[in-house]
């Protein structure tokens, strides 16, 4: 048996020959077919790179960061241990560990005309559209980035812009608050700091509660990466026009913002408020069932037996809620799942639970107001965004991105002048 694939045209009776690899035929190689090209509206069918960074087997709920399981990762390790993973494709030494932490941790300051640009949002900015605008305006600040080829910039703008993006999440929330923002305290880890700028008061020193420290850093863990999603492929993209990373990340982050993506834990939420009382879900699904609206938090592209992000993250819940109380939403989550999960419509679309219907009720837990929760994402996210830009940007094989069209408009006609129009 050989690798390949037999095409007979039968427009014209020809047979082409094409190469299989690693699972795929080249879209390319599909010309020689009469010019034959592939309609993939959404890619749900295409690989558009080669990666080594992250691995899912969606039927199986696998998901692995450089080869190591999540559930692992998430036990075990630190997000900046992860963030390390991911961007070097090993775990790091002590030695290596202790130098990449100093480096995040001395650049978590922002230069102050940033606070400046962001102090002149109105009152109720949505702190993604913050984060979006600040993270673009590093670039400005570092027009040393654009030199993308030299290895130890990129380095440097990497650990600048994972360092950045809580101070900068933390300002767009103290900003939403009318409160003072509150400056890196760089004697903290990075979640435990990323808490202090954002709810510290006139203490001298906050000091969070080690139990939702952890959590946090479990679920930037489970937020790290998730290889060719939305956003990723957003910042591939744009990062394939040679672009600095800075640009690169504020469109993944525009891309994050949308409640098909990181905006559904924001949307699970309104959703849960809405529903109101455990009574209400029979009526609430027979609406989605109906196609009035989606169970949000519900559904993947690639998962189509469970999550193995909504697994951790229910345990994650239970910590968390031993320490602040449990949120009363979450009887309505917990009933709402057993009713979907028993269900022929959800069953047969393999609709479950995915990383954003519990995660919301986490950060509410934590206090944290709906609009932040895909921020939250972002911070996690971007590790993964970088060690995905990183691959792109030394891969031979990456062009820049161009995808083509079927065209349905019309073909060659006279202008009109507006008096005959
Ligand atoms: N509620 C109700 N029905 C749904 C849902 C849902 N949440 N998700 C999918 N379906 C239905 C679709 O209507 C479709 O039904 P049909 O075959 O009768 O037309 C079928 O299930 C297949 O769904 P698709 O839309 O084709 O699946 P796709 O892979 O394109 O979409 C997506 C995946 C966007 C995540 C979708 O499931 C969804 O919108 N979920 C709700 C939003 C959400 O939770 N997003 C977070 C994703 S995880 C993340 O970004 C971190």
């Amino acid at each position: 048996m050989t690798d390949s694939l037999t095409i007979r045209d039968n427009r014209t009776g020809e047979e082409h020959e094409i190469e299989i690899v690693d699972g795929t035929i080249r879209a390319s190689d599909l010309k020689k077919v009469g010019g034959l090209a592939t309609y993939d509206p959404g890619f749900v069918n295409t690989a558009s790179c080669r990666s080594a960074v992250t691995y899912i087997d969606g039927d199986k709920g696998v998901l692995e960061y450089r080869g190591y399981p999540i559930e692992q990762l998430a036990e075990h390790s630190t997000f900046l241990e992860v963030s390390y993973l991911l961007l070097n494709g090993e775990l790091p030494t002590s030695d290596q560990l202790g130098q990449w932490t100093h480096d995040v941790t001395h650049h978590t300051f922002l230069h102050e005309n940033i606070k400046s640009l962001m102090t002149g949002f109105r009152y109720d900015a949505h702190p993604m559209g913050m984060l979006m605008s600040s993270v673009s305006a590093l670039s400005t600040f570092y027009p040393d980035a654009r030199d993308i080829a030299d290895p130890d910039n990129r380095y440097l703008q990497i650990t600048r812009m994972i360092a950045k993006m809580p101070t900068i999440g933390a300002f767009a929330y103290r900003h939403s608050q009318g409160k003072p923002y509150v400056y890196p305290n760089n004697e903290l880890s990075y979640c435990a700091n990323f808490l202090s700028m954002l709810f510290k008061m006139s203490e001298p020193a906050y000091a969070a509660d080690e139990r939702l420290v952890k959590a946090l850093e479990v679920l930037f863990i489970l937020h790290a990466d998730h290889e060719q999603n939305c956003s990723t492929n957003a910042v591939r993209s744009v990062g394939s026009s040679q672009v600095d990373p800075y640009s690169a990340v504020a469109a993944g982050i525009g891309a994050l913002y949308g409640p098909l993506h990181g905006g559904a834990n924001e949307a699970v939420l309104k959703m849960l408020r809405r529903i109101g009382t455990t009574d209400n879900i029979p009526g609430f699904i027979e609406g989605v069932k109906a196609g009035k609206e989606k169970l949000m938090g519900f559904g993947h592209r690639v998962y189509k037996n469970y999550d193995p992000r909504a697994t951790i993250i229910k345990k994650a819940c239970d910590d968390v809620f031993a320490v602040t109380g449990v949120n009363p939403l979450l009887k309505i989550a917990q009933e709402l799942e057993k009713i979907a999960l028993e269900d022929e419509y959800f069953v047969s679309r393999k609709l479950y639970p995915n990383v954003d219907f519990y995660s919301g009720l986490i950060y509410e837990a934590l206090q944290f107001p709906p609009e932040m929760f895909t921020v939250l994402f972002a911070i996690g996210r971007t590790p993964g965004w970088l060690a995905q830009w990183q691959e792109l940007v030394v891969d031979k094989e990456q062009k820049i991105a161009r995808p083509k069209q079927i065209y349905t408009g019309h073909r060659t006609r006279d202008f009109v002048p507006m008096s005959q129009r």
